[in-house]
């Protein structure tokens, strides 16, 4: 029985800031976020919008009232938690309008949560095949304004809903893993924005990488040529071009050049985002498979997962015949349609998320056009609108 991606959907922001912008108002030149960094725009995510909302506003347009009835499992994979005991999963099922009789759990590695959640739910349903599972990786990348990583910010949210004789990708049940006990990227709880140690992390991302693809090769007996597209949590996009370009060697030339093209495509949304954590190999997926039109049915995808902290992962997945069907195909003029707003706007907006205290709040939500929205904090508990439902 094949099990996998049935649907795969994306949100963000409707507001993002100019990278050229950005670098000269930071005294960098535009080509060092352009090139070096390899982002073009960052999703600026306003108070309005946290990972409840984000997850929320990415999985309901992809839910038939079928999938809302056979969904049985949720998981929101994230690393921007707003509560230390709650599990986002429950706020998103509720939103959703899902089943009571559904498991909902949050989980965390870092950015690479979402791929645990997606090998449960793709466990889960290899033992319940009727049933659907609801995988989410949410998260606002933040590093602090003035920061090293500030051009590497972003934020959004991947929805993935997994199922037996899945319309985008089978996944095949092979994967190594690696994990340690490394610090290159933390978050203390008292802290809002992530602790890195930057170029430490990059380097750690690419031992990762090598280790578990050359291990992934030498278990399976295959080699580079054997894949139509590698695909890769991108933090920054040029990160996976330089994980990329670390095994391209061992490659014939025709498909190193191959290679190099489907990475274009893997990275074209990222680069109009920026780092998602959890859901950015899941943007990358997406970005693959809608831009490039050189894929066929039952073409082999590598994935590698990575978070921080650390742990990797690398998977293969086969594309089905009719993986159109299940992508957000509104997403192209989606991203083309948000509002670019100035580095000043930015920044007041980056200072402006709720405050992490117990006071009542109340957030601006007036400019916001998504569905589901942030409204402030009452009694201490979050608000949330459903303007389906107002
Ligand atoms: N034109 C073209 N390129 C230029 C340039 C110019 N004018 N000026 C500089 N560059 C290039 C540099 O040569 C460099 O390229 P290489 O890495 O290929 O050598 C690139 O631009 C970046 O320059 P710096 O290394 O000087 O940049 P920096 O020190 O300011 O910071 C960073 C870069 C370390 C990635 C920083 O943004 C950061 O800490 N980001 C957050 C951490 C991160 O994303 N780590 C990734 C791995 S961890 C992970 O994957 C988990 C996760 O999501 C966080």
């Amino acid at each position: 029985m094949k099990v996998g991606i049935d649907k795969l959907h994306f949100a963000t922001s409707h507001l993002y800031v100019d990278m050229a912008e950005l670098a000269t108002a930071r005294q960098a030149a535009p080509d060092k976020y352009l090139i070096g960094i390899g982002q073009s725009k960052m999703a600026v995510i306003p108070p309005s919008q946290d990972v409840v909302t984000l997850a929320a506003n990415a999985a309901a347009p992809m839910l038939t009232a079928e999938d809302i009835a056979a969904i049985d499992l949720v998981v929101v994979a994230t690393e921007s938690g707003i509560d230390n005991s709650k599990a986002t999963a429950i706020y998103v099922a509720r939103l959703l309008g899902l089943s009571k009789r559904v498991r909902t759990i949050e989980m965390k590695e870092a950015c690479y949560a979402a791929t645990a959640g997606l090998q449960l739910a793709a466990d889960h349903i290899r033992v319940h095949p009727t049933k659907k599972a609801l995988v989410i990786g949410s998260d606002i990348a933040r590093y602090g304004l003035h920061t090293p990583g500030e051009p590497t910010q972003g934020g959004g949210a991947v929805a993935m809903l997994v199922s037996a004789d899945p319309q985008v990708l089978a996944l095949d049940d092979d994967s190594v893993l690696l994990s340690e006990d490394i610090m290159d990227f933390w978050r203390p709880l008292y802290h809002t924005n992530a602790l890195v140690d930057g170029k430490y992390s990059s380097n750690i991302y690419i031992d990762y990488f090598q280790d578990v693809f050359q291990e992934y090769l030498q278990q399976q007996s295959m080699s580079i040529n054997d894949f139509t597209a590698l695909t890769f949590h991108l933090p920054y996009t040029k990160m996976g071009l330089k994980a990329l370009r670390s095994v391209l060697p061992s490659a014939d030339s025709a498909q190193q050049n191959r290679l190099l093209a489907h990475f274009e495509n893997n990275r074209y949304f990222s680069r109009q985002v920026g780092n998602l954590y959890t859901g950015s190999l899941y943007l990358g997926v997406l970005s693959l498979l809608l831009n490039d039109a050189n894929l066929k049915a039952n073409d082999l995808i590598g994935l590698f997962s990575y978070g921080s902290g650390a742990e990797g992962e690398f998977y293969t997945a086969r594309l089905q015949p009719d993986y159109q069907t299940g992508l957000d195909l509104g997403l192209p003029q989606r991203l083309a349609r948000r509002q670019r707003v100035d580095v000043a706007t930015y920044e007041t907006l980056f200072k402006q998320q709720l405050q992490l205290n117990a006071t009542d709040q109340q957030i601006e939500t007036a400019n916001d056009p998504h569905r589901f929205v942030l409204t402030g904090q009452l009694n201490e508990q979050r608000q949330y609108l459903d303007r389906q439902q107002s």
